[in-house]
């Protein structure tokens, strides 16, 4: 049985028309301005919502004519472009059979492989099993592109360890887009009076919490892959879809966020990307879009820089100023922040930490290169 199923909602590629939203999934060079213009919220309303009761019965129930009918009302009323989000199985010939009923609708754009969900039981070979098998990846896109003329992506997994393989494997089988992620395969935790789990079962880790693993999967697939990367994992400000933008993403994708504050937070983060646009001066998201990737290196290489040290600009630091004060003494574990009786940094002491940088409520700290010692 296979539901559409990704709750996901997508940005900014939802307000473009069906020949626009093919160009921005299938070409990196496309999207910026043109996606930031022009927006109606009732179209994602519309996506969203056609893609949430579409949740609610499977396309076997009646041929696909479930799906034709709860998403028809949306797109005459609306031109909402709906991405259909497949459930991978096993055999790819039988995720081909139930996405070309949904294309024989007429009423998707593209289709969304969906070969992660977090919850599969260790032994089967589905979810986010399969979306750790470069194999397996490889034969859905294959089979589904194929079997479909729309464009089809494919969303993998947040849990594994290196994403690259499957991305590249998708990629050789034709992938028009990937997706990248879905949310974590986690444990919801423990009711600490009865003992018993708080969900007898795993489950999946989204929202803000993610964002850092989801960031380090899209900075390493956009420097091995050309496939244009959709990034979904924790965004929830428009500064979380610039710096996916940052790291290579063509489009961003919103779940949890949008299911914390509505609909109505999309306005909140075109308006704060717009802004950004013209404060920066950009024509196009494309301008900077993989501007973080040459910067990224390895740890090693990192090791071998020249060390830094925390620095104080006293002009903004509370404790200076007045007392009081005295966070960033807490977070300090090497000794290198004293309050004799005020703040007073211990530069021989200091490991680059970056601790009390973060936790500085005024942002009175910074890191600088250490002096030379003589
Ligand atoms: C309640 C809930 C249900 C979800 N169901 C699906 C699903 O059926 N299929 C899917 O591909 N992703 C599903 N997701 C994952 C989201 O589409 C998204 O990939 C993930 O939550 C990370 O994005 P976020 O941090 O913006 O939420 C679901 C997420 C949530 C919170
Ligand atoms: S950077 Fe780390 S070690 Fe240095 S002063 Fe700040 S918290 Fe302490
Ligand atoms: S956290 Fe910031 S404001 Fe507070 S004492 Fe440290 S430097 Fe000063």
């Amino acid at each position: 049985m296979t539901g559409i199923t990704s709750l996901g909602v997508y940005l900014p590629a939802y307000r473009l028309d069906r020949d626009e939203i093919v160009k921005v999934w299938t070409g990196r060079s496309t999207g910026g301005t043109k996606a930031v213009a022009g927006y109606d919220e009732d179209s994602v309303t519309m996506a969203v919502a056609a893609v949430r009761e579409c949740m609610q019965g499977s396309v076997e129930d009646a041929e696909g004519l479930y799906f034709a009918s709860t998403t028809a009302p949306y797109q005459e009323k609306q031109s909402a472009a709906i991405i259909a989000s497949v459930v991978a199985q096993p055999d790819p010939d039988e995720t081909a059979r139930n996405a070309k009923l949904i294309e024989d609708t007429g009423k998707v754009v593209m289709f969304e492989i969906n070969v992660s969900c977090p919850m599969p039981a260790d032994q089967s070979c589905v979810g986010f099993l399969m979306g750790n098998d470069p194999e397996s990846c490889h034969r859905q896109v294959k089979v589904l592109k194929k079997s479909l003329s729309l464009p089809v992506g494919i969303k993998l997994t947040p849990t594994t360890h290196n994403m690259v393989p499957m991305a590249q494997a998708a990629e050789s089988a034709g992938a028009d887009f990937l997706t990248i992620g879905n949310s974590v395969r986690s444990f919801a935790g423990v009711d600490v009076k009865t003992g018993l789990p708080k969900l007898a079962a795993y489950g999946g880790y989204s929202g803000p919490a993610i964002k850092p693993i989801t960031q380090r999967h899209v900075s390493e697939v956009a420097r091995a892959v050309k496939t244009p990367i959709s990034a979904c994992g924790g965004v929830t400000t428009w500064e979380d879809v610039v710096e996916y933008m940052m790291l290579g993403a063509t489009t961003v994708q919103v779940c949890t966020s949008i299911m914390w504050q509505g609909y109505g937070h999309f306005q909140a983060l075109l308006k704060g990307l717009e802004d950004y646009m013209d404060a920066e001066k950009l024509e196009s998201l494309d301008q900077i879009r993989g501007k973080t990737l040459p910067h990224i290196t390895t740890i090693e290489e990192v090791a071998k820089r020249p060390p830094l040290v925390s620095r104080v600009a006293p002009e903004r630091c509370t404790n200076l100023k007045r007392g009081g004060c005295k966070l960033c003494g807490k977070v300090c574990f090497y000794g290198a922040i004293e309050f004799s009786p005020r703040l007073k940094l211990i530069p021989e002491n200091c490991d680059g930490c970056n601790l009390c940088v973060e936790i500085c409520p005024v942002g009175a700290l910074s890191l600088v290169p250490a002096q030379k010692k003589g």
